[in-house]
């Protein structure tokens, strides 16, 4: 080829390499906001990522306790991606959801429990009081969600009836399947997530995936099986991109849960993550303020704790969850599974 069209070639395939480069790093960048977006979501930053200017005064106050617990700091945040030791309490079913660590052993629930129940009666309080309204609405008394009325007469069936091939918000557009909800229909415990993901969306199954597993190996370190509890979620098909859900999505789907928390009556219910804490709660406040404390919801006792998919970015925020689980279990009579 003459020398001066080679060079001219070589030019416009070294531009389609750089654009091809380029638009490689655009996505892994794109993919790494998202994680921290995330990851900030989880530890009830949320507001901070989406508002910043207006809610200098809210971040200050969320970020602050995050801080003290050790969970989070701003010279850690970087590193708490990798997956850190894990603490010697988690039990080793728990803890052999990370990588490189040998699995700690159980500690003494039967001397714990007793304390606890104590502790849990005593303990229980109303939704937290929240800052200026930020993501949801701050709580009024009584709650919107205490002042529905239980419909007579509603079963699982029927709720899933009732939302159909849905419609009724844009994450319709984007799912395979609805993730109505699984387990026991009696269980005493439900735990509630955030919604699907992509593993989720194709089966039809609320965390079925990586956040599944662990939550899964929780429920058995709890001395239970999967089939024992109900999960589900707040929205039942997958946000895009695995965004969280918005205002407009939260408020339209979430009815449903309330219905089938209502059918199903559970002594306990166990928030995992920001999202479902502060729709059940209606609260802004971030989960880290919240977290581990007892409140009354119509009539169940509520728990948040931090969502399994935090634990696999976090992996020593596993004892503080721990220690969450371990109260839903004074509270239900529940023994470690043994090892
Ligand atoms: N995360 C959730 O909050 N729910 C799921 O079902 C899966 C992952």
């Amino acid at each position: 080829m003459d020398p001066a069209k080679r060079a001219s070639a070589d030019a416009r395939s070294d531009v389609r390499d750089d654009a091809r480069r380029d638009a490689s790093s655009d996505t892994r960048l794109e993919d790494q906001v998202k994680d921290w977006l995330r990851y900030g979501e989880d530890l009830g930053l949320g507001p901070y990522y989406r508002d910043r200017a207006p809610l200098h005064a809210n971040v200050e106050a969320a970020a602050a306790p995050v801080e003290s617990q050790g969970i989070v700091t701003s010279s850690n945040t970087r590193s708490a991606a990798t997956p850190a030791a894990i603490p010697a309490n988690v039990p080793a079913a728990m803890a052999a959801a990370a990588p490189g660590r040998a699995p700690g052993s159980p500690i003494n629930v039967a001397t714990s429990s007793a304390s606890q129940k104590v502790a849990t009666a005593a303990a229980i309080k109303t939704p937290p009081a929240a800052p200026a309204s930020t993501i949801l609405p701050a709580a009024a008394a009584p709650s919107l969600f205490e002042a529905i009325d239980r419909i007579a007469g509603d079963t699982l069936p029927r709720i899933r009836e009732d939302i159909g091939d849905c419609t009724r918000c844009k994450l319709h557009k984007g799912r395979t399947n609805i993730v109505f909800g699984v387990g026991n229909p009696k269980a005493e415990l439900v735990f509630v997530g955030e919604g699907p993901g992509h593993d989720e969306d194709l089966k039809g199954e609320p965390f079925v995936g990586r956040a599944g597993k662990l939550l899964t190996q929780m429920i058995e370190a709890m001395g239970l099986r999967r089939e024992d509890v109900y999960i589900a979620n707040v929205v039942k098909c997958r946000p895009p991109e695995n965004r969280l859900p918005e205002k407009d999505e939260i408020s339209t789907c979430s009815p449903f849960l309330m219905r089938q928390l209502d059918v199903i009556k559970p002594k306990v219910i166990c928030c995992l993550g920001s999202c479902s804490s502060q729709t059940l709660l209606q609260t802004t406040q971030g989960i880290s303020k919240f977290r581990g404390e007892w409140f009354d919801f119509r009539g169940a006792k509520l728990i948040a704790t931090y969502h399994p998919a935090y634990l696999l970015r976090n992996p020593p925020a596993k004892s503080e969850v721990w220690k969450d689980l371990q109260k839903v279990m004074a509270v239900l009579g529940l023994q470690p599974k043994k090892r």
